[in-house]
């Protein structure tokens, strides 16, 4: 065998190596760029929202965006943590995950009191919640799992003024939602016109009228929630961050130890005709 290898034609065999090296990695290639060619379709998706067609809306986030899951956290921490815990996940994973130092981690995100090994927990007295909203905030670490990261962010772009509720708002996604509308500074306030035309589920909107200016621009809106959904689906399922870098990793491994199978192959049956 090993003397059988040593007199074959070294010049064939090699241009038959390059080229299966050629193809692993240019497959390589084009699976390491596919999170960039994602996010750029979803950019596009954005550009086109029409409130008429909010159930349609796509958060259009991108898992391995590390900034944004970032700035999902800050604005998690700073907008929905009074009210929202996050019980099965710790502030040391968090750290880990999505690359914030400790330090950092300490300083921005976590409360005074709180040790990196302690879960995201919201101070917020269950029986109050009952009290003042009627219900208790639900935990959200599941919430992208249970309703979709696109639901929550239309849920989060369709508040609406609403005087007849105890919140004097109301919530396309989730109709009488008990949750005021905690955005409504950055977002500004808006109307919702229903058109008078009876759609087959109940209340068709035809537009929303800005009422009041928000701190942010539209746009600046939309990112603002894209965040935050991404960051809850990364909540949903902390493990897809690393999940997701591996499977490239995976996916090359196996096509190098196919090429190595293949001249395996070869070697065994060059003999046989
Ligand atoms: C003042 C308290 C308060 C704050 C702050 C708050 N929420 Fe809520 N949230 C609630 C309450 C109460 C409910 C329950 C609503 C219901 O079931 O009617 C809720 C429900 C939800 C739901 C579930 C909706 C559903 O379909 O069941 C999501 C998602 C949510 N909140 C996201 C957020 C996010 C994201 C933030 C931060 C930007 C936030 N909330 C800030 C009080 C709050």
């Amino acid at each position: 065998m090993v003397e059988s290898l040593m007199h074959r034609n070294p010049l064939g065999r090699t241009a038959g190596r390059l080229a299966m090296v050629g193809a692993s990695l240019a497959l390589g290639v084009v699976l390491l760029c596919s999170p960039a060619v994602r996010a750029a379709e979803t950019a596009a998706a954005g550009e086109a929202e029409h409130a008429v067609e909010w159930k349609s809306w796509k958060a259009g986030n991108s898992i391995a965006d590390t900034a944004s899951l970032q700035r999902g956290a800050a604005n998690f921490t700073n907008y929905c943590l009074g009210c929202h815990s996050l019980k099965y996940l710790r502030y040391e994973r968090l750290g880990k995950d999505l690359n914030i130092s400790p330090e950092l981690l300490r300083k921005n995100l976590m409360p005074a009191a709180a040790k990196p090994t302690d879960y995201i927990l919201s101070s917020f007295p269950k029986a109050d919640g009952e009290a003042w909203f009627g219900r208790s905030p639900p935990d959200l670490s599941l919430i992208t799992r249970s309703k979709g990261t696109d639901y929550v962010y239309q849920f989060l772009k369709t508040f609406y003024v609403d005087d007849s509720r105890p919140t004097h708002s109301n919530n396309l996604a989730l109709e009488g939602a008990a949750m005021p509308a905690v955005l409504s500074d950055l977002e500004g306030v808006k109307r919702a016109v229903f058109s008078s035309a009876t759609g087959g589920e109940g209340k068709m909107l035809e537009r929303f009228e800005q009422v009041a200016p928000g701190q942010l621009t539209a746009a600046q809106y939309d990112a603002f929630v894209r965040d935050t959904a991404n960051f809850l689906q990364y909540v949903g399922e902390p493990t897809q961050v690393e999940r997701e870098g591996l499977g490239i990793w995976v996916v090359l491994f196996l096509l190098v130890f196919t090429w190595f199978a293949w001249l395996l192959k070869r070697e065994y049956w060059k003999d046989v005709h």
